[in-house]
């Protein structure tokens, strides 16, 4: 029986995906506008998240609902790792953490991991549909923004066993619509997706603090220096009047 899930995920989250199309740290990174600090830090970030939540498939993949959409084409831990190699060096396992709001989003992963693992769809389909739909956009201007050559540190938008995606996307909507689940879990995933669309917010709202604190910086520092320049200006023309 076709559930129609893939179309009443997209449906019932679109509200979420404008709003999360519109945290700050999300726009400026579409306006070209990537502090390589912070673009790390989000790497790092998504590196525990995609860990959870690549364990937690693994774990339940011979569950029924969960057989149906595991791929591990999709799976983004091995891309993470290179391109954290990439930003900070082979040592970087003992130079990130998690950040707390990326802790609570982990956290949840694993607990409907246990509890409940059908509603590890939601957190999936918010994950790869949406690296496997602007992946390519924001490569680009990952690319530009951070003067990267080839690859180097993009690793994370690249699906290497996957020849075309739109034509995987179609084939995964297939799959979702035929999870065996009945209504009720249907609209309990539904709502699971709205939390993880959440979750991701709140992780791109902790790093608009880092612009935010930047721009600060940017602008505390033009000011001294218009300052300074106004004393030299001042002292010139006390000199020359
Ligand atoms: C940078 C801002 C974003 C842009 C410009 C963007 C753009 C898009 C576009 C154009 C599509 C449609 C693709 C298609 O029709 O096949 C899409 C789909 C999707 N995006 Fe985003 N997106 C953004 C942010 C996000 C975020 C933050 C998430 C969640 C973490 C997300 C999750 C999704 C999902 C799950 C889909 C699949 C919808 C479906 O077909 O069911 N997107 N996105």
């Amino acid at each position: 029986m076709n559930i129609n899930l893939a179309k009443k995920l997209r449906e019932g989250t679109t509200k979420s995906h404008s709003m999360a199309e519109n945290v700050n740290f999300v726009k400026s990174f579409l306006g070209g506008v990537v502090d390589k600090k912070s673009y790390r830090k989000l790497l790092a970030n998504l590196y525990f998240i995609y860990s959870a939540l690549e364990e937690e498939i693994e774990n339940n993949k011979d569950y029924k609902a969960i057989q149906m959409i595991y791929f591990p084409q999709l799976h983004r831990k091995a891309s993470l790792e290179e391109d954290l190699i990439y930003y900070y060096d082979h040592d970087w396992k003992s130079k990130i953490a998690a950040s707390s709001a990326t802790q609570v989003y982990v956290n949840r992963i694993h607990s409907i991991g246990r509890s409940q693992p059908e509603l590890l769809i939601a957190h999936a389909y918010t994950r790869y549909m949406g690296d496997l739909s602007g992946g390519q956009i924001l490569k680009k201007i990952a690319k530009r923004a951070m003067q990267l050559e080839e690859n180097q540190g993009t690793n994370f938008y690249i699906f290497k066993s996957i020849d075309d995606d739109n034509k995987f996307k179609q084939m995964y909507r297939t799959a979702l619509d035929n999870v065996p689940i009945g209504k009720e879990t249907v609209d309990q995933i539904i709502s699971e997706a709205n939390i993880a669309f959440h979750l991701n917010m709140k992780v791109f709202q902790e790093l608009n603090s880092n612009i935010i604190k930047i721009m600060v910086m940017l602008l505390t520092s033009n000011i001294s220096s218009f300052l300074k320049s106004k004393t030299v200006f001042d002292i010139n023309l006390i000199f020359y009047t």
